[in-house]
C-alpha cells in the first residue's frame, strides 16, 4: 500500500498480516507492518526498506511510486534486518544511489551485506543535513533506540520526525493515522507491548532522545512500524517519557502469579476480591497462559507487584524465575513486590524470588510475606490482608531494602533452608536430621 502523507513524501506501507511471531519469540496479535517513505522532491529518497517477508511488496511498492524517476538518495536510519532486506535489491534498481548512513550503521551493513557495493555514501552524524530541494532531512543520532548505529531525521519542511524504530507499534496499519484507530486503548496496549519488549531496557538512552526531540517543532512522527502519529504526538510523548523513566502509568497493584496444580491460584483469587472489595485499581499475569511480554509490559503499568510461585525441585517454578529474569534483562527499576510462595517440604520460592529481585536496581520487597503449605488455609488469609495493607502503604511499611546479614543455607539431600547470619556446626536439618556439613550457603 503506498499513501500521500503530505507534499509528495509517501508512505510505503508493507502489512504482513501472517506474521505470528516477532524477533523469534514476541508473538503478535494482528500480525506487523514494516514501513518506509519516499520523498518526491527536485531530488527523490528512499527511506528504509522492509521486512524479507514483504520484501516483493516493498521493491513493487518503490517503483510505483518513483514511476520511472531514478533514486537518488538511500537513507538507512537503522540496520536491522526487519527495515534492511531491501538493499540488494536497492542496489540493483538504482546502481548510481548515494547512501546515507551512520558510520556505525555502514559497518554493520558490510557485516550484513558483505557484496554489497554502494559507489556513494555519505557518512551521517549528528547535523549532518540532506537538501532534497523544499525538504531537507537534519540527522539526529538516537544511539540505542534500540540498536547503537540509529539515527533519525527531522524534514523541517513538513515538521516531520522519521522516528525508525521509536513509537512503533505490534500491529498492521489499519489507519494510516493513529489517531483515526477505533481501539485507543488496544493500540496503546500495542505500542506498550512493543516498547517494553524492544527498546524497554534503554531508558536512559531513550530519555536522551526525547530531549532532542522537544527541541524540534513536531507535527509528525513517521516510525518503521506502526500507523503514524499526530493528533496523539503528546500521548506517544507521555507514555515513552514514563516508560524510559520506569514510572507507574497508574496507581494500583499487579498481582503476577504461577501454579503447577492450582493451589496457589487460591491465593490470587483471594487477593484478586480483597483488592476489589478495597476499591484497589488492579490488573494480573497468569504465567501459565499468558506470554511473558504480556507480563513485562502490564509490569511497566504498576509500581506495586505481587508475586505468587510455587516451589520447584528446591527452587523457583520456573515461569516465575523467567519472569523476574525478563525483567532484569529489561532493567526494570522502581518497583515494590510482596512475595507469596507455595512448598509441600521446603518451601524456597520466597527466597529464590527475593534473591533475583536483590539484583534490580531501585526496587524493593515489603516485609510481609506468606508462605502456603501446599493449599490456602484460613489462617493465611490474615498475611494476605496485610499483604494488601502494607504494599499499599508502600514506603511508611516495612520495607528489604536489598542489603541484610542474613544469609540462607540448604540442605543439599532435602531442600530445607536455614535463614541465620552463620551456620552453627551443631546445627541438624529439622526435616531429614543431615548434619550443618550438608548445608550450602546460597546467599
Ligand atoms: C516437580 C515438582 C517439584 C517440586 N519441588 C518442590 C520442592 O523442592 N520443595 C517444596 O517444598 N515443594 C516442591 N514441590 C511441591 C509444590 O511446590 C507444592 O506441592 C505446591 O503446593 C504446589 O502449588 P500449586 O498447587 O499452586 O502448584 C514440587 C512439586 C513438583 C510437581
Ligand atoms: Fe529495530
Ligand atoms: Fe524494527
Amino acid at each position: 500500500m503506498i499513501k500521500l502523507i503530505e507534499k509528495d513524501v509517501y508512505l510505503l506501507n508493507q502489512n504482513n498480516y501472517s506474521q505470528r511471531i516477532f524477533e523469534g519469540e514476541i508473538p503478535l496479535n494482528k500480525g506487523m507492518s514494516y514501513n518506509a517513505y519516499v520523498i518526491l522532491d527536485d531530488k527523490t529518497a528512499l527511506l528504509d526498506s522492509a521486512d524479507s517477508s514483504v520484501l516483493n511488496e516493498f521493491v513493487d511498492n518503490l517503483k510505483t511510486v518513483l514511476n520511472g524517476r531514478n533514486l537518488d538518495y538511500y537513507v538507512i536510519h537503522h540496520l536491522e534486518p526487519d527495515h534492511t532486506a531491501g538493499v540488494m535489491e536497492v542496489l540493483k534498481l538504482y546502481p548510481d544511489v548515494t547512501l546515507y548512513i551512520s558510520a556505525l550503521g555502514y559497518t554493520f551493513l558490510k557485516q550484513f551485506f558483505p557484496d554489497a557495493e554502494f559507489k556513494n555514501v555519505v557518512k551521517v552524524s549528528e547535523g549532518t543535513k540532506l537538501n532534497l530541494g523544499h525538504h531537507e532531512l537534519t540527522f539526529v543520532n538516537a544511539p540505542m533506540v534500540h540498536w547503537p548505529e540509529v539515527v533519525v531525521s527531522y524534514d523541517a519542511y513538513i515538521k516531520t520526525l522519521f522516528s525508525a524504530d521509536a513509537f512503533g507499534s505490534f500491529t498492521v496499519i489499519e489507519d494510516i493515522d493513529s489517531s483515526d484507530y477505533k481501539d485507543q486503548d488496544e493500540l496503546l496496549y500495542e505500542e506498550r507491548r512493543y516498547y517494553t519488549n524492544i527498546v524497554g531496557k534503554y531508558g536512559e538512552q531513550v530519555q536522551n532522545t526525547l530531549k532532542k526531540a522537544k527541541t524540534l517543532d513536531i507535527v509528525r512522527f513517521c516510525p518503521l512500524h506502526g500507523p503514524i502519529h499526530t493528533k496523539r504526538i503528546p500521548t506517544c510523548l507521555k507514555y515513552y517519557d514514563l516508560w524510559s523513566k520506569y514510572e507507574k502509568e497508574e496507581d494500583g497493584v499487579l498481582i503476577v502469579y504461577c501454579s503447577i496444580y492450582g493451589h496457589s491460584v487460591k491465593a490470587y483469587e483471594y487477593l484478586d476480591k480483597r483488592l476489589t472489595k478495597l476499591g484497589v485499581n488492579h490488573d494480573s499475569v497468569n504465567l501459565n497462559k499468558e506470554d511473558f511480554s504480556v507480563a513485562l509490559s502490564k509490569s511497566f503499568i504498576f509500581e506495586k507487584i505481587i508475586l505468587i510461585a510455587p516451589t520447584f525441585n528446591m527452587d523457583l517454578f520456573p515461569l516465575m524465575r523467567e519472569y523476574l529474569l525478563t525483567l532484569k534483562d529489561h532493567a526494570i527499576k522502581n518497583k515494590t513486590f510482596a512475595l507469596i510462595e507455595n512448598g509441600s517440604w521446603a518451601p524456597q520460592a520466597k527466597s529464590q524470588m527475593a534473591k533475583i529481585i536483590n539484583q534490580f536496581n531501585s526496587c524493593q520487597t515489603i516485609a510481609t510475606a506468606l508462605t502456603i503449605k501446599s493449599s490456602l488455609k484460613e489462617c493465611d488469609l490474615e498475611i494476605l490482608d496485610k499483604i494488601c495493607d502494607d504494599i499499599l502503604k508502600g514506603d511508611s511499611c516495612q520495607i528489604n531494602k536489598n542489603s541484610s546479614n542474613l544469609h540462607h543455607f540448604r540442605c543439599k539431600l532435602c531442600g530445607f533452608i536455614l535463614e541465620a547470619d552463620k551456620l552453627d556446626p551443631n546445627f541438624k536439618c529439622p526435616l531429614c536430621g543431615k548434619d550443618a556439613s550438608f548445608f550450602e550457603m546460597i546467599d
